[in-house]
């Protein structure tokens, strides 16, 4: 007899019985995540300028997450981690400054199904400024096990006109300073041993590598954080840099610089001690 309840599980980690767990779910165990399609389905259909790939939350979910656990997304976005928190059965609560944006991931959830019945929160602010643990508290919730954050790449896309806005931010040193005061709030609802993952790329200016990853990962690493893993991950081209890729081309050997095919996905654990300096 099929047993029901155990149906309707929400997949979860079994270190005694990984194998059909990662055969199943494609959990992906090395650095390099070549990964060559998004997944669109169901809400996702559409893409937006800046969303990542819900494979990049579905992989931190299924190996960094128990059932009904919660996890924060200060980056919110167009609700992608909200989405896969949704279908893959934890809590999640999402901040996003900007309303335009913010509407789009209510939409996006309310079109996915819920099939584990979990609470998913989208809140309207400025997490450089946000009070977690009130947030958290008010929802009946203690702690995060996991927080994904993928800030703006600083001023590579302009999310909307509001000077929080990270890609507002008029300098890179003030980016950092707003990323820090992020990390800080949010790091207040971490659980002891939970996991924060950092997604991020970098930049050019003026025809020089900007590496926002490796500055971002020095104010993170400023905290109480182990840093457990630096992933790279292929980024696909985009239709309009596919349509133009001579030009583009042509571009960067003039220039003497090259196509970012790559971004970063950072792991890091709450630690009390960190070997790095
Ligand atoms: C790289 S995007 C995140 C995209 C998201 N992962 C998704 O899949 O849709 C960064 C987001 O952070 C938001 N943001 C920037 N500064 C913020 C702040 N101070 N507080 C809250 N959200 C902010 C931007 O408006 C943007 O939507």
């Amino acid at each position: 007899m099929i047993d029901k309840k155990k149906q309707h599980h929400p997949p979860t980690l079994d270190l005694k019985n990984w194998l059909p767990y990662i055969r199943e779910h494609n959990i992906i165990t090395d650095s390099l995540w070549l990964i060559p399609k998004r997944d669109g389905s169901g809400s996702m259909k559409e893409l937006h300028h800046g969303e990542f790939i819900p494979q990049i939350p579905r992989q931190a979910i299924l190996r960094f997450t128990e059932p009904y656990d919660l996890v924060v997304d200060p980056f919110m976005g167009y609700g992608t981690t909200l989405v896969e928190c949704q279908r893959l059965g934890r809590n999640g609560v999402g901040v996003e400054l900007e309303c335009k944006i913010l509407e789009v991931a209510k939409r996006r959830l309310q079109e996915e199904p819920n099939p584990y019945n979990v609470k998913v929160e989208v809140i309207e602010g400025d997490s450089a400024a946000t009070d977690f643990q009130k947030i958290l508290s008010k929802r009946g919730f203690t702690e995060a096990a996991l927080v994904i954050s993928h800030p703006p790449y600083h001023d590579v896309i302009k999310y909307g006109s509001n000077p929080k806005n990270l890609s507002n931010a008029p300098t890179l040193k003030h980016f950092l300073q707003s990323y820090g005061k992020t990390l800080d709030n949010v790091l207040k609802v971490l659980s002891k041993k939970g996991y924060y993952i950092l997604v991020i790329g970098d930049k050019y200016t003026k025809g020089e590598w900007v590496p926002l990853g490796f500055y971002t990962m020095k104010e993170t690493l400023k905290r109480n954080l182990k840093l457990k893993a630096i992933c790279v991950k292929n980024l696909e081209e985009t239709m309009a840099k596919r349509k133009q890729i001579n030009l583009w081309r042509y571009r960067v050997l003039k220039s003497g610089t090259y196509f970012f095919k790559h971004e970063y996905i950072m792991l890091f654990q709450k630690a009390r001690h960190t070997s790095n300096p």
